[in-house]
C-alpha cells in the first residue's frame, strides 16, 4: 500500500459523488461534454486570494504568475482578484490582452525572449524584467525604432536561494536574470539610454512549504534590493520580490504557514530601509494560487488483473498530468491526492493502480493507493491539478491531444 497525498480542503461529496462548484463529477463530465476534463473552481481561487489578503501586508501586491494556468477563463477570473500579471511569453501576453488586462499591469520574465517578443512587449506597454547586457540593448533598439521608451525592470540572479524549494532560481551560475553584481551597471546604462525604468526582480526558486525558507528568502531580497537601489542611484520603483509559495501534493507534506509568512512580512516592512520607502512591492505566486483549485478527471476504460494486481485504466494520463504522473522533475514517484470520484467518500476496499491509456510504464496516476471498488464508466479525481496540468505535459504524444477545461 502507498498512500496518496492530502486532498484539499473544500472538496464535498454530493449524493456520493466528488462536487465541485456544487456540480457532481459525473455533471461536470456531461456539461463539458467528455473526459479528461480539468476543472477550476471560482470558489477555490477566490478563498485562496482571501486567504492572502487577510494574511500579508496590505502594500504588497499580489501577481499572479500566468505560467501555473493560462487558461483563459482562468486568466479572466484573477483580473480583478489580482494586482499584476507575470508572463513568459508573447503567447501568455496575447492571452492576458483576450482577457482585457491592462498592459500596465503585466510584466514579462524569460530567458530567451526574441526580438518579436520583445517589440509586442514594448509596443503594448508592458514592463520587461531584463534578463542580460544584450536583451537590455535589443529592448533598447526595438524601443527607439518604435519611438517609445521600453519599460524595463531588471531581473536579478541573486547570490542566495530559497531554500528546501522545489526549483531553485538563484545561487550560483544560472541562466535566469543577471548576476546581482553586475546589475547597477546595466540599469545605469539602460537609464542613460532612455528606458524607463521600472525596479527590480528577484525570484529565488518555487514549491517550498517551509514559512522559516520563504522568510529568510524574503528578508534577504529586501535587502539585496536595498544595496542594488542604492547603487544604481534612481530609486525602485517597483520590487517583485518573487514567491516561491509551494502547496502540499504528497502524503506527509504540511501546508505552508502562511500566517507566520504575513506576520514577519509586515514586521520586517515596518523596518524597511529608506531606499525602499516609495517602492511598491509585489509577490509573484503561481501554483499557490491555482494548484488546489483545479481537479483532473478521467474515467476508467478498462479494469484488469495482472499476477494478482488490479490495473484501473483511465483514458487520462501523463499527456496532461505528467506532474502527477512522476515524470516532471521527482526523483521518487510519490502519488498526488487521487480518488474515485465517483464513489467520494466511500469505504476504500481494495489496493489498485489507477494508470494512463499510454503504453508507456510511466504513465502512472497512482500506484497501490487503496480506493472503494471502482469499475468501467467510474471517474478518477486527480487533485493538485489547477498547476502546471494541462499547458506543463505534453498533450500531442501519441495524438491523443488536450484534455477539456471548465471553470465553474
Ligand atoms: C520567474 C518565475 N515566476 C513564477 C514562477 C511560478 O512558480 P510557482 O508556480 O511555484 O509559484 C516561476 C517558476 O519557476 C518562475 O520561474
Amino acid at each position: 500500500m502507498k498512500p496518496v497525498g492530502p486532498i484539499p480542503a473544500g472538496y464535498e461529496s454530493l449524493a456520493g459523488e466528488l462536487a465541485i462548484g456544487g456540480m457532481r463529477a459525473s455533471e461536470l463530465v456531461a456539461a463539458a461534454g467528455r473526459t479528461p476534463l480539468f476543472v477550476y473552481s471560482r470558489a477555490h481561487l477566490n478563498a485562496r486570494i482571501a486567504q492572502l489578503r487577510a494574511a500579508l501586508p496590505a502594500q504588497v501586491g499580489i501577481n499572479y504568475a500566468v505560467k501555473a494556468n493560462p487558461h483563459l477563463a482562468v486568466i479572466g477570473h484573477l483580473a480583478p482578484l489580482v494586482d499584476g500579471f507575470d508572463i513568459a511569453s508573447s503567447g501568455e501576453l496575447g492571452l492576458c490582452l483576450k482577457a482585457g488586462i491592462d498592459p500596465a499591469r503585466i510584466s514579462f520574465a524569460g530567458p530567451g525572449k526574441r526580438d518579436e517578443e520583445l517589440e509586442a512587449a514594448i509596443a503594448a506597454g508592458v514592463t520587461l524584467n531584463c534578463e542580460s547586457l544584450g536583451e537590455g540593448r535589443r529592448a533598447l533598439a526595438i524601443g527607439q525604432r518604435l519611438g517609445k521608451a521600453p519599460r524595463i525592470a531588471i531581473r536579478v540572479n541573486p547570490s542566495f536561494e530559497l531554500k528546501g524549494s522545489g526549483m531553485k532560481m538563484g545561487g550560483g551560475a544560472k541562466p535566469f536574470g543577471v548576476d546581482a553584481d553586475k546589475v547597477p551597471e546595466l540599469a545605469r546604462e539602460l537609464i542613460a539610454h532612455g528606458a524607463e525604468w521600472r525596479g527590480l526582480h528577484i525570484f529565488t526558486g518555487s514549491q517550498a512549504l517551509s514559512a522559516d525558507a520563504i522568510i529568510e528568502a524574503q528578508g534577504n531580497v529586501l535587502d539585496l534590493a536595498a544595496r542594488l537601489t542604492e547603487a544604481i542611484g534612481h530609486g525602485c520603483p517597483k520590487l517583485n520580490m518573487g514567491g516561491g509559495f509551494g502547496i502540499p501534493y504528497f502524503p506527509g507534506d504540511e501546508p505552508l504557514d502562511l500566517d507566520r509568512v504575513g506576520a514577519a512580512l509586515i514586521a520586517r516592512l515596518e523596518h524597511l530601509p529608506a531606499v525602499l520607502a516609495d517602492s511598491e512591492l509585489c509577490l509573484e505566486l503561481g501554483r499557490y494560487l491555482v494548484g488546489e483549485a483545479g481537479v483532473y478527471l478521467c474515467r476508467v476504460v478498462d479494469r484488469k488483473e495482472s499476477h494478482g494486481v488490479v490495473y484501473l485504466v483511465t483514458d487520462g494520463g501523463l499527456h496532461h498530468q505528467l506532474a502527477a504522473s512522476g515524470n516532471f522533475g521527482t526523483v521518487v514517484r510519490r502519488n498526488y491526492p487521487s480518488a474515485i470520484a465517483t464513489l467520494y467518500g466511500a469505504e476504500p476496499t481494495e489496493e489498485v493502480n489507477i494508470v494512463g491509456c499510454l503504453c508507456t510504464p510511466l504513465d502512472r496516476l497512482a500506484d497501490n493507493a487503496i480506493m472503494p471498488r471502482a469499475d468501467v464508466g467510474d471517474l478518477v479525481a486527480v487533485f493538485c491539478a489547477g498547476a502546471y496540468g494541462a499547458s506543463a505535459s505534453p498533450s500531442a504524444f501519441l495524438g491523443h491531444g488536450p484534455a477539456a477545461e471548465l471553470l465553474v
